[in-house]
């Protein structure tokens, strides 16, 4: 199998903004979603054949307080509120893992903040 890093912050980004004021991050810096529901990331990966597939998106939270998303895969929700929970400090990374299926192709990966608080700092989507 073959790892591939999609980078939040190359990624297309709905009340959000690219920041690289706090360490760790990979790439050029990570995606501090506003804080209000429906903010979002969207990754578009390519599959080279239908079937399910691993991810993973690397965030860090550092409040107390749970910042679940939803995410959609071409539009769909397969993980509604998936939970990104503390991880102490804005400075240290966790990883959240989710399943999808994907089609042959092009696909879509949204993740949208649901509560008011927004989603946490994302750094990245990995397959
Ligand atoms: C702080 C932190 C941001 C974070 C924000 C939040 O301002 O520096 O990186 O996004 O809190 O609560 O969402
Ligand atoms: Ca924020
Ligand atoms: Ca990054």
């Amino acid at each position: 199998t073959t790892t591939t890093d999609y980078q939040a912050e190359n990624a297309t980004i709905s009340q959000g903004v690219v920041e690289a004021n706090h360490t760790g991050f990979t790439g050029t810096g990570f995606v501090n979603y506003d804080n209000v529901t429906g903010s979002y990331v969207q990754w578009t990966v390519t599959a080279a054949a239908a079937g399910s597939a691993g991810f993973t998106i690397r965030y860090a939270n550092g409040t107390t307080t749970n910042r679940p998303m939803d995410i959609a895969v071409n539009g769909t929700v397969v993980a509604a509120g998936l939970a990104f929970g503390s991880t102490g400090t804005w400075d240290t990374w966790a990883d959240q893992a989710f399943t999808a299926n994907l089609n042959a192709g092009s696909n879509t990966i949204r993740a949208t903040a649901t509560t008011v608080n927004g989603g946490p700092n994302v750094d990245r989507l990995r397959s």
